[in-house]
């Protein structure tokens, strides 16, 4: 009897925590859709793309797994003064970005980022990837054994290198879930069922996934 009126208050003050934190990504969801924002994402999952054409006829990156995705100080940063990700146009590797992508202010920003925050994949295995200072396993797949570099820039002492075809690496350490990159190189058909980017599956063993995604998350 004693213990439950000790647990009482605290069982109190949790449910009013997950009602401000519910409250929030209402109040999230309801800006990102006033926005505009789901004309160009989309936010159920899963992932609903079939061919080509449908890739193509999509305007901006899915979002339906954003919340395992992303970091949430970087998202709500960005959100603020979203600077181009990837060099190329969305769906082209030919058009550089034209950048411009729609800002939000600050009392926007951080409850779009909890709605986002919560859009989750649970095929992302929480803590799989040790993130170290450096991997230096990780760091050969990614410069010489595997043609990564030669579509995503990275950062190096000088300031950076790579290819441009696909999203920039520079600042992955800061913006993407280490254990998302690791669940992407897993199960790439979950999150992008058509493929702009080469399939790894077979290729690169599960611990040398675990190595260059822990190689990538130390890309200042
Ligand atoms: C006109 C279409 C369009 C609209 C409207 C739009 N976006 Fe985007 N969004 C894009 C494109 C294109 C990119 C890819 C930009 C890049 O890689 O540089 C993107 C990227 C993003 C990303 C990073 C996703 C990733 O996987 O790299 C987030 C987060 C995002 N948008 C959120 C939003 C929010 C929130 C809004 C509403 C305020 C919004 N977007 C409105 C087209 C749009
Ligand atoms: C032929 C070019 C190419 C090669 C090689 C390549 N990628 Fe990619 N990568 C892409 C493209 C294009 C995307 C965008 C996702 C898509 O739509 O398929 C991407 C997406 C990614 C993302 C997600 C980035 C984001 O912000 O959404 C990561 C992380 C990544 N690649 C890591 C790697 C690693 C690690 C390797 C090597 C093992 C690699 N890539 C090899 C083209 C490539």
């Amino acid at each position: 009897m004693k213990r439950a009126a000790h647990a009482f208050p605290g069982l109190i003050l949790l449910m009013m925590a997950s009602t401000v934190a519910r409250a929030d990504t209402a109040a999230g969801q309801a800006a990102f859709e006033e926005t505009g924002c789901q004309s160009c994402h989309y936010t159920q999952g899963p992932a609903t793309e079939k061919s080509i054409a449908d890739q193509l006829a999509k305007k901006g990156p899915e979002l339906w797994y954003a919340g395992s995705k992303f970091q949430q100080p970087w998202l709500e940063a960005w959100l603020q003064d979203p600077q181009p990700i990837r060099p190329m146009k969305f769906n082209s590797v030919m058009e550089p970005s034209p950048g411009g992508h729609p800002a939000l202010n600050a009392d926007q920003a951080g409850p779009v980022a909890d709605y986002l925050m919560s859009l989750t994949s649970d095929v992302v295995e929480a803590g799989a990837v040790k993130v170290k200072k450096k991997n230096l396993k990780g760091k050969l797949i990614f410069i010489k054994k595997m043609p990564c570099s030669g579509c995503h820039q990275f950062p190096t002492k000088k300031k950076f290198s790579g290819g441009l075809s696909g999203p920039s690496l520079v600042g992955a350490g800061e913006r993407l879930n280490p254990d998302w990159v690791l669940a992407y190189l897993r199960e790439p058909k979950v999150f992008k069922p058509v493929k702009m980017m080469p399939v790894f599956v077979g290729v690169l063993s599960d611990k040398d996934m675990k190595n260059v995604a822990a190689h990538v998350a130390t890309f200042k």
